[in-house]
């Protein structure tokens, strides 16, 4: 089956066609992606307002582009997927509208798609592997470690009681005068970097539990930048590696946690997710881990790590794949689209009657 999807929870506005074959493995047919960095990178962050208003301006074009690419039309998709949440509302409506007026048109189910379900579902589509494994999802608004047994099966095991990983990046970043979006840049001024000239904490690191915390880090960060202003250099270049090595220790320590910790006896596999697992830094850390305990470490590519709509159409192709009878079933067309939408909360796939 070809699934079309939509996505624009974010700054991100995307669309692709992603195919499912019967044995369950997946290809990109095609995947568009416009980022809206340029429109925001002023304010040091997503304006919301402006934000939508790019989606509605680009969303036609972007969905015509990924048609155009997989050398589809309309017709021809078997399924139209849109997030539904959680992210930022005005982005969401216009996107999720858009797949239902595109699913009404052209007579094909619609599916309202959690964008975090997206992330969690990725590495299927790209390595084809199996059920359970443990998901670190870290980006600019989550960071979660997730026991992933089944398409909406998600055992939430630990989350931020404060800031995403990503978030602590990007505010780092910016204390740093770095810039927007921040990871990239820390990531890239850390590796000049000495990690030891700081003494910055590790929240949460040694207790019980595989919660994060990532607020007093950026505090810490911001202190010291202020002890040492007016900073040169060679202090920006320190404390970005100092920064970068506190968040990679904690996403280590609370990835261990939830490894040994989950009443799960054998993962598949340690699938890291989101635009953070971008970091190199990080995903060496996770490389430790999963070694030691004998999994393999599944990072989908750069280009998915990030948001994207292949992952989207994916998680509704996977969905489709289990509805127990795609007869009568008329989608998800009253779904409304969702600020909040937490992960644990979705259910498998059912017919509806
Ligand atoms: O998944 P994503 O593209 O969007 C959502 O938040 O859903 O993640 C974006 C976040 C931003 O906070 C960005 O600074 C961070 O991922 N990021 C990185 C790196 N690349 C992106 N953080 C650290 N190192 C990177 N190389
Ligand atoms: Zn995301």
């Amino acid at each position: 089956m070809n699934v079309l999807g939509i996505e624009t929870s974010c700054d991100e506005t995307a669309a692709a066609v992603v195919r499912r074959d019967a044995d369950g493995r997946g290809e990109i047919r095609s995947s568009v992606v416009l980022s809206q960095i340029e429109e925001h990178s002023a304010f040091g962050g997503v304006v919301p307002e402006i934000a939508a208003r790019a989606h509605v301006e680009a969303l036609d074009r972007i969905i015509a582009a990924a048609l155009h690419d997989a050398g589809l039309e309309l017709k021809d998709v078997d399924a139209v997927a849109a997030t539904a949440g959680p992210g930022l509302i005005g982005g969401l409506i216009v996107g999720l509208t858009s797949a239902k007026a595109l699913a009404w048109a052209s007579g094909k189910p619609l599916f309202a798609i959690n964008h975090l379900e997206g992330h969690a579902l990725t590495a299927r589509l790209t390595h084809n592997i199996a059920f359970p494994y443990l998901l670190l999802l870290v980006s600019g608004g989550h960071t979660q470690l997730v026991a992933v047994h089944g398409v909406g099966r998600y055992e939430r095991l630990g989350t931020t009681i404060d800031d995403a990983a990503g978030e602590a990046f990007d505010k780092t970043a910016k204390l740093l005068g770095l810039g927007y979006p921040g990871g990239p840049r820390v990531e890239q001024r850390a590796g000049n970097g000495d990690p030891s000239r700081f003494d910055l904490p590790r929240p949460l690191k040694g207790r019980k539990g595989a919660d994060f915390s990532f607020a007093g880090l950026k505090t810490a960060v911001r202190l010291a930048a202020e002890a040492a202003s007016p900073l040169t250099e060679k202090d920006v270049d320190d404390l970005a590696a100092g920064f970068q090595q506190a968040a990679v220790d904690c996403l280590a320590d609370r990835t261990r946690n939830a490894l040994v910790g989950s009443t799960v006896t054998r993962f598949t596999a340690l699938v890291a997710a989101g635009g953070v697992a971008a970091n190199r830094a990080v995903a060496n850390a996770l490389q430790r881990i999963a070694g030691e305990n004998g999994l393999p470490l599944v990072l989908p590519p750069l280009a998915l790590c990030g948001d994207n709509a292949a992952m989207i159409a994916w998680a509704a192709a996977e969905r489709m794949s289990l509805a127990p009878s795609a007869t009568g079933w008329s989608g998800d067309t009253g779904h409304p689209a969702l600020a909040r939408w937490p992960l644990d909360t979705l259910a498998p796939p059912q017919a509806l009657a």
